[in-house]
C-alpha cells in the first residue's frame, strides 16, 4: 500500500512537473502555436487568406431584379464581411481577366464548357461545408465527370478561358460531379459560363475549345462565389 501510494505521488509529482514544463514551453512559445493553428489559412504564396462575402456572387447575373438586388445589398451591408473596402461597389469586382495570369499552368487544351442551374446546383457531392451555403447561378463553381484522368479534384480551382471570347477567363472551383459529362468537360453555372461565351449570354448551349489552367486559390476568398474551403460535412 504504502509502495504504491509512493508510486502514485511519484507520478502525480512528474504529472505536476509534464504540466508546468507544458504551461512554460506554451506561455514562452505562442507563436508557434498561432503559427501552426493559422497555416491551413494561408494563400498559395503563404499570406494570410481573407474571406468576403459579397453574398450576391457574380452580380452581373441577369437572374436579379433591381429590388432584390438592394435587399441582398442590405443583406451584405448587415453581415459586414467587407473588412477592407466598406463602400466597394459590387460592380467594381474584376469576376474575369483578360487571358491566363503568368502563374497559371496549362492544364488542358480543348475543354467543352455547358451549363446547369437552378436545383440542380444545390446539395453539391463535393460537399458544402455542412453549413447553409448553398450555391447559386450567381456562383462560380463547376462539375466535372467522376472519373476524368488528372482532371481537377473536389474543390480545386481552375481557370478557363476563352480565346474566341476576346481571351476572357474565369476563375471557377470544381465541387460536383456531373454524370452527363465526358472528360474534358466543365459544367457550370450560368454566370460562369456567360462571362466565357461570345455571345455573352447563354444562347450558344455548349462551347468547345477552351484552355483550362491550374490556378492559384483566390486571395481574397468570397464566399458566395467559392463557398466555404472545407467543402466535407
Ligand atoms: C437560376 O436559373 C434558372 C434557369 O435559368 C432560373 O429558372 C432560376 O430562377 C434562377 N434562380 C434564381 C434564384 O434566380
Amino acid at each position: 500500500m504504502v509502495r504504491i501510494n509512493l508510486f502514485n505521488a511519484i507520478i502525480g509529482t512528474l504529472a505536476i512537473v509534464a504540466m508546468s514544463v507544458t504551461a512554460k514551453a506554451s506561455s514562452t512559445l505562442p507563436v508557434s502555436t498561432d503559427a501552426l493553428t493559422s497555416a491551413a489559412d494561408l494563400d498559395d504564396d503563404g499570406q494570410p487568406l481573407r474571406y468576403i462575402n459579397s453574398v450576391y456572387g457574380d452580380e452581373d447575373d441577369d437572374d436579379y431584379s433591381p429590388s432584390e438586388l438592394e435587399s441582398r445589398a442590405a443583406l451584405r451591408r448587415t453581415k459586414h464581411h467587407h473588412r477592407h473596402s466598406k463602400h466597394r461597389t459590387s460592380s467594381s469586382r474584376k469576376l474575369f481577366t483578360i487571358g491566363p495570369a503568368l502563374t497559371d499552368t496549362l492544364w488542358a487544351k480543348k475543354v467543352l464548357i455547358t451549363w446547369y442551374a437552378s436545383h440542380d446546383l444545390l446539395n453539391p457531392q463535393c460537399g458544402n461545408g455542412g453549413g447553409d451555403w448553398q450555391p447559386e447561378n450567381s456562383s462560380h463553381i463547376g462539375a466535372v465527370v467522376k472519373h476524368w484522368t488528372d482532371g481537377p479534384q473536389c474543390g480545386e480551382f481552375v481557370k478557363l478561358c476563352n480565346q474566341n471570347a476576346n481571351n476572357r477567363c474565369v476563375l471557377v472551383r470544381v465541387i460536383d460531379k456531373c454524370a452527363g459529362c465526358g472528360e474534358n468537360q466543365v459544367d457550370l453555372t450560368k454566370s460562369a459560363f456567360k462571362k466565357l461565351s461570345p455571345s455573352g449570354t447563354l444562347s450558344e448551349g455548349r462551347i468547345h475549345g477552351l484552355q483550362m489552367y491550374r490556378s492559384k486559390q483566390p486571395n481574397p476568398w468570397d464566399l458566395a462565389l467559392f463557398g466555404p474551403k472545407v467543402l466535407a460535412g
